[in-house]
């Protein structure tokens, strides 16, 4: 039997956090060796918002290196740059003229984007990629006809609007596409920010010991998890609503040791969150450890571009026969 196709991307606009790590990548390295896994560096969706070219590179190069320092195997997973595939731009082009600039404004990730971008720059300043942002995220998904999605909770809504695009256009024009499923995990599909646990943590944030980058200085890492925000009861126990600093914390420490809340809460019972921090400090560093050190390996290494070279092939040559039907279908070729 075929093995179901999954794919899913990384924005290039930072550094990758334990966020991004615990809701996406890691799902990524589990899910390889059971299905047919597609990863890319969402270069083209990180030039929404102003962002320096040389910036950018710096992005790419390293998230790269990082996809294979986390555990995808190029033999595996096939890992490719998202603008190394021309074919996206243009079945993208299509979605947009299939969807609506309601159903674009009522995404909370452009409501959220757009309100800051007003307040820093005023209302003349919201680019026009970023309301068109999820048509772009629609076409990373239906060119390759994936089955499903890896993502955390926030992409929810993207893969749903992804769903509806591709069943508009299945009924005006012709079966073409594949209806994608989200997969989210229940555990850590949202990582909390370490200074405000009710806000997700983001690569964009401001303020460095709210996140806790991959590539983090170790002893930073320590001193952020230190530092992270909990509550004045001392008491390790899961509970979002009224404990949301301990709950996240309890989260990361969840996803990285596989224990369960409750064998969580009894390892700490009768410890205060100083011995709770130094246990998590102890395995996020662990884990970080064995990440940077692949990295620092791979980084300036031709084999990287190698794989991206191979990777970047094998989704070419998917995309380009899906847009070759999809422009037959929509009728932008005449000729078969
Ligand atoms: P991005 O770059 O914001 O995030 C990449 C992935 O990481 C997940 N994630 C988190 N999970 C748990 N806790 C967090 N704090 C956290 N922050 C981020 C995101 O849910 C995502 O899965 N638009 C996408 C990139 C993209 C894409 C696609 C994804 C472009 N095309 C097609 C899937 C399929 C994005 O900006 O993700």
């Amino acid at each position: 039997m075929e093995k179901k196709r999954l794919i899913s991307g990384i924005t290039s606009t930072g550094k990758m956090t334990l966020g991004n790590y615990l809701g996406a990548m890691q799902q990524f390295v589990e899910l390889q060796d059971e299905f047919e896994m597609m990863v890319f560096v969402a270069n083209l969706h990180a030039i929404v918002l102003p962002i320096e070219a040389k910036v950018l590179k710096e992005n790419i190069k390293s998230m790269v290196a990082l996809y294979f320092a986390c555990g995808l195997d190029p033999n595996k997973a096939t890992v490719f740059l998202q603008s190394d595939v021309l074919e996206v731009t243009n079945l993208a082009w299509i979605l947009s003229c299939n969807s609506t600039i309601g159903e674009l404004e009522r995404m909370t990730q452009f409501k959220d984007k757009s309100t800051k971008v007003r307040a820093d720059n005023g209302t003349n300043f919201i680019p026009t990629g970023l309301l068109t942002y999820p048509t772009l995220m629609a076409a990373d998904i239906l060119l390759y006809d994936a089955q499903a999605v890896p993502v955390g909770k926030d992409q929810k809504q993207h893969i749903e609007l992804t769903r509806n695009l591709a069943e508009r256009l299945n009924n005006k024009f012709g079966e073409m596409f594949t209806i994608p499923e989200p997969i989210i995990r229940e555990n850590g599909a949202k990582i909390m920010d370490l200074q405000d646990p009710t806000k997700k943590m983001s690569k964009s944030s401001t303020n460095p010991k709210s996140y806790i980058g991959l590539l983090d200085d170790l002893k930073q890492v320590e001193s952020k998890i230190k530092a992270a925000v909990t509550d004045s009861e001392n008491i390790v126990k899961f509970d979002v609503e009224n404990k949301p600093g301990v709950s996240n914390l309890m989260t990361i420490y969840s996803c990285i040791t596989k224990k369960t809340n409750s064998q969580i809460e009894e390892e700490f019972k009768g410890k205060n969150y100083g011995d709770f921090k130094a246990a998590i400090a102890k395995v996020v560093i662990k884990l970080l450890q064995k990440i940077q050190d692949k990295y620092q390996e791979l980084f300036n290494s031709q084999q990287v571009e190698d794989w991206l070279e191979q990777g970047a092939l094998k989704a070419r040559t998917i995309a380009a026969r899906k847009l070759q039907k999809v422009e037959w279908k929509v009728g932008l070729k005449y000729k078969k």
